[in-house]
């Protein structure tokens, strides 16, 4: 069991690249956790094979508990799950707190019980998250919206919910999935305009499509979903996607600090814009249809601008920026998609990294520099694993604090990066 003060303590490669073998890449965090939360929609058990064991799926399986859904877990990557009738619709524990994918249950608990009660939800310190696109599209369906004491309470009373056409000012992911799936149950057609299309929400429709759901579009800026009754797996099992930040991640890592790596199990068309970015930068690579192999060189520097899929991922900035620390010449990293994205940037510099901050959106990266090992807090998931790749590049020993963070969105990372020669050790929570 993983402890919430667990640390790593890394020796680094000093620039050295070494490291050699395959890495298997897991179940999509991002899929596993919106395709539990389907399970509200679902008349019979649903089973889902290839999720991640990480803590946010943990704490997914927990929320869906205390409303009252049946988690039964077959091994740890498979997953089957049941929610009866008339379950609870009050979202208001710590968990969501601590975690934004809550909020993918509001529209799915709305539809099909005509209530649903949450807070504020939480998940990473990357800045502002808000859900005004939640609202206004609920409210757009027939839902009443009262805020009380941090807690917001949508009720419907008529009981069904109406489909309506709901344009996202912004393209949202999160808010794609629950309207999508506050769809399946609504009266009529609802209509998403300027909807997300990363593959997570392709995944989502389609499972909901083999349940009985009348969903087109996805994937495309304009999803439409024609409302009906509760859906049915009839008992076949779903399996989850890759995880194609995961495969990133590796993908960057492997070009810093391997002679050769072959990350398997992945989706390479799942992460297009990042394979550009580097082949731009001079990473040599053999792409094939679910592996990349990639090799370690010299690289030169190309600029990043984060965007919405098929463009080149928020969640990847940070370990990207790790890489162009090492590439030669100045790249800019422009992250667009939130406020607090860069906030990392000041512990990178601790490693040695040459950065100029221009403001909170863009930076400038200055490159090769030698990084050294430093001692630093995961702040955030994508971050913390920014930071795990800084400290195997960097020479000498770094402590990676607050792991936790990393867990929730890796599984056992350190015993796969030892597996491939990384000198990684976690100190468990009490230990010095
Ligand atoms: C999802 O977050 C992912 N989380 C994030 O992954 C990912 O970084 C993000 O999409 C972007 O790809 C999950 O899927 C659980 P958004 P989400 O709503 O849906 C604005 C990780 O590390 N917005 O697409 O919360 C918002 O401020 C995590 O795995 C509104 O203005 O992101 C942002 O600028 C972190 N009003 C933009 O939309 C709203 O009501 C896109 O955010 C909602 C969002």
């Amino acid at each position: 069991m993983n402890g919430m003060n667990d640390k790593f303590l890394i020796k680094g490669l000093g620039g050295r690249k070494t490291l050699c073998g395959s890495i298997v890449v897991g179940g999509a965090k991002n899929a596993a956790l919106k395709l539990m939360a389907a399970s509200v929609l679902f008349r019979d058990e649903i089973v889902l094979g290839n999720v991640p064991d990480i803590e946010d799926v943990k704490k997914m399986a927990s929320l869906l508990e205390f409303l009252g859904a049946r988690v039964r877990t077959k091994n740890k990557h498979t997953y089957a799950l049941a929610f009866g009738r008339g379950l609870g619709t009050d979202l208001s524990s710590d968990i969501s707190k601590q975690m934004r994918a809550s909020i993918v249950l509001v529209g799915p608990l709305l539809a099909r019980f005509g209530r649903v009660s949450f807070p504020h939800p939480g998940g990473c310190v990357i800045g502002e998250r808000p859900i005004d696109l939640f609202l206004e599209g609920f409210k757009k369906m027939g839902a009443v919206v009262r805020m009380r004491r941090g807690t917001y309470t949508l009720r419907v009373p008529q009981r069904k919910l109406y489909g309506a056409t709901i344009f996202l000012k912004n393209q949202s992911v999160t808010a794609t999935e629950t309207f999508m799936m506050a769809g399946v149950l609504a009266r009529g057609e609802t209509v998403i305009k300027n909807a997300s299309l990363e593959p997570e929400i392709v995944e989502l429709a389609g499972f909901l499509t083999a349940g009985g759901a009348r969903i087109s579009g996805a994937g495309t800026p304009t999803i439409r979903i024609k409302g009906g009754a509760l859906l049915s797996a009839r008992g076949k099992m779903h399996r989850v996607c890759p995880d194609r930040i995961e495969a990133g991640s590796f993908l960057i890592f492997g070009a810093l600090c391997a002679k050769e790596l072959e990350i398997k199990k992945c989706n390479p068309a799942h992460i297009e814009s990042l394979i550009e970015a580097l082949r731009a930068s001079g990473v040599k690579m053999e792409v094939r249809k679910t592996s990349i192999k990639v090799f370690g060189g010299s690289h030169r520097a190309v600029d990043i601008k984060t965007h919405e899929y098929p463009g080149f991922p928020t969640d990847l900035q940070a370990p990207m920026t790790v890489f162009l620390t090492q590439a030669r010449g100045e790249s800019l990293v422009f992250e667009t998609i939130f406020d607090g994205r860069l906030n990392y940037v000041e512990s990178l510099e601790a490693f040695g990294a040459d950065i100029t901050v221009m403001d909170p959106h863009r930076i400038i990266v200055r490159g090769p520099t030698v990084l050294h090992g430093k001692v630093v807090e995961s702040p955030d998931l994508r971050a913390g694993l920014a930071f795990l790749i800084a400290a195997i590049v960097a020479k000498g020993r770094s402590v990676i604090h607050n792991v936790h963070n990393i867990d929730r969105g890796y599984e056992k990372v350190e015993d796969r990066l030892k597996g491939i020669g990384v000198d990684i050790v976690r100190i468990p929570d009490g230990s010095n």
